[in-house]
């Protein structure tokens, strides 16, 4: 997704032209448009640039050199403001890319001036955790099991057909252990009869893979359990070849006890699980579709059709409406509609499938909603009721043989949210009762708006739930004609934080998810709330990390870090497809226009003061 939405802004809301949103949202997945914009992803030329001059580079010797991120190395924040106040007639700030390669079993971090044809740096990653993982080696890694012959006994003493057994990589997490290799656990599925392999989990059976030998370094087979009945899990609308749509990325998993490891982002990529889009189905009749490119393990680039519809949404909402009968002979009704336009894109990762949402509103108000859909992640057990389990089993029972594990998602937003300017303070309005005193008024109570500005990083670091707190971002510096600072607001949804407790290993990794909301001062290195290596990551970077330096964030280039959360226990209605749950937040106007935008745009378009 193009980082700046200041495009799309002017299509929707032509008052929010000096409102210059940097939202570094949680993808890396590269999208196919002109290249006319410095924070543009990479072009597929781009990437074939990237890919030739860092083979060449590891040549003499020639090298293993297997791609595990391939992205736009942003330019300098100032360089692109100044572009950008140019009226785009200055020259685009030069191009880079930032590459993360594996070579000889160490993690390289390259990066590569597309404008001058070179390599401008190559390190070596020596901290914990590893890059993402690419496809071509969760595939491999997933079939070396397959022909693995303590496998293959382990699946004729289960009396499965090996031809029906579907292997995928898993995470491994850390747990305290020190590990120097990269590493995953291989579980396998049952198809014969199904499409629906999560459903039919070979329980019992772990293989470790080495993924840089490619190599299976440990092998278990604990104990047989049933695997879960194919009936009624299939979900293909027909049966026809074409709608099997083999996912080959992993999902969840579980091993003798309930954890959540896994970082869908850091460690199989959002952005590279993003997938194709159906026309009429994904999106309506009137959407319109980009296309987009992710990088195989050998740098090539992927087309990936209609990766991200655009599309004006009528649903049938009323966006203002007034019927006015206080007027003697006279009946007034205006109803302006809710007309909105929607950025979607869809990352199938493994099971379970997240569509995001982006949703401009005429009020300009942005609403950003995630829907959690596809399958669910099981368990095979030897309960066919509840009635028969005595034991903690970590989720309910869905069907015969069938548990559902309770588990979160946790999704992280980087908004670099430039209210009106760069420099934006952070405001905390607590709403608070007080008790009135005195008697000219019967009342014995009212409240009032109690406003903290945050000053330094640890101010801003919030629990929601308990009181009434509005949470702002203001440009200290821009006042509307009556004195208001001129600012945006942040409208939490559901409100999640971890159940885990905080030295429990997930919880130390994903630490990001302690407060709901976070501010930091804007840093280009600072990208990704768990941090960038991910895989096996020991909690030792990310935001929770970056935070403790309590640096000041008054009147500063800040960022909002905020956290969607879902708490998920199953229920039978998961099985065996999930219907999609909703989550959002919204950015919402506060005071940013000098009144309400909706109502006849055209007669504020010549306002000067606006
Ligand atoms: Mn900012
Ligand atoms: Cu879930």
């Amino acid at each position: 997704m193009k980082n700046s939405i200041s495009n799309h802004s002017e299509i929707m809301l032509p008052r929010l032209k000096n409102l210059i949103f940097f939202l570094v949202f949680l993808i890396s997945a590269v999208i196919s448009t002109s290249s006319y914009h410095p924070l543009d992803s990479l072009t597929p030329s781009e990437l074939n640039q990237t890919q030739t001059l860092v083979n060449d580079y590891f040549s003499s010797p020639p090298q293993n050199v297997r791609f595990h991120y391939v992205g736009l190395d942003e330019p300098e924040k100032s360089d692109v403001l100044s572009w950008q106040s140019s009226s785009h007639t200055q020259k685009i700030p030069s191009r880079r890319a930032f590459a993360i390669v594996r070579v000889n079993s160490k993690t390289h971090e390259v990066i590569v001036s597309l404008s001058n044809n070179s390599i401008i740096s190559d390190e070596i990653y020596n901290g914990y955790g590893y890059p993402l993982l690419n496809f071509a080696e969760q595939l491999a890694a997933g079939n070396l099991t397959l022909s693995y012959p303590p496998f293959i006994a382990s699946i004729q003493r289960r009396n499965l057909k090996l031809e029906e057994v579907v292997c995928l990589s898993f995470t491994v997490g850390w747990y305290a252990e020190i590990k120097s290799s990269r590493l995953v656990e291989v579980m396998c599925y049952y198809l014969n009869g199904t499409v629906n392999l999560y459903m039919r989990p070979i329980e019992g059976i772990t293989a470790t893979v080495d993924l840089d030998q490619m190599k299976i370094v440990a092998f278990r087979d604990r104990a047989v359990v049933p695997v879960p009945k194919a009936e009624g899990t299939d979900y293909r609308s027909n049966s026809s070849v074409q709608d099997l749509v083999k996912q080959v990325g992993p999902g969840f998993t579980l091993d003798g006890h309930v954890v959540r490891t896994f970082f869908d982002v850091g460690e199989y990529g959002f952005g590279l699980s993003t997938v194709t889009l159906e026309p009429l189905k994904d999106c309506p009749e009137n959407a319109t579709f980009m296309d987009g490119y992710i990088t195989s393990q050998d740098g090539s680039p992927v087309l990936v059709p209609n990766i991200i519809c655009i599309f004006e949404r009528y649903a049938g909402d009323i966006m203002w409406r007034h019927t006015e009968a206080g007027i003697p002979g006279q009946m007034i009704r205006e109803v302006r509609p809710e007309v909105s336009l929607v950025v979607r894109m869809v990352a199938a990762v493994g099971n379970y499938d997240y569509i995001v949402d982006w949703e401009f509103k005429e009020s300009g108000s942005i609403k950003v909603s995630v829907g959690l859909t596809g399958l669910l992640e099981v368990r095979g057990t030897i309960y066919t009721n509840k009635d028969q389990i005595r034991e903690e089993v970590y989720g309910p029972i869905l069907a015969e043989n069938t548990i559902g594990s309770n588990h979160d998602h946790f999704i992280n937003f980087n908004l670099d949210l430039d209210v009106d300017g760069v420099a934006n303070s952070f405001i905390k309005n607590n709403l608070q009762t007080v008790r009135a005193l005195g008697n000219t008024s019967p009342r014995r109570s009212y409240w009032k708006v109690n406003s903290q500005t945050a000053k330094t990083e640890s101010d801003a670091r919030i629990q929601l739930g308990s009181g009434a707190t509005e949470l702002l971002v203001v440009n200290p510096n821009k006042k509307t004609k009556v004195g208001n600072f001129v600012g945006y607001r942040l409208i939490p949804g559901v409100i999640t934080g971890p159940l885990l407790s905080s030295d429990d290993y997930p919880q130390i990794r994903g630490a990001f998810t302690k407060y709901n909301m976070w501010v930091t001062p804007y840093n280009k290195a600072e990208k990704w709330a768990a941090g960038l290596y991910t895989d096996q990551s020991h909690g030792d970077d990310g935001l929770p990390v970056w935070s403790l330096r309590n640096r000041k964030i008054e009147n500063k280039d800040i960022v909002l870090w905020y956290t969607l959360g879902f708490h998920h226990v199953p229920c039978q209605e998961d099985f065996p497809v999930m219907p999609t749950l909703t989550g959002s937040f919204e950015l919402r106007p506060t005071n940013f226009f000098e009144r309400n935008p909706v109502l006849k745009p055209s007669q504020y378009a010549t306002d000067p003061q606006i």
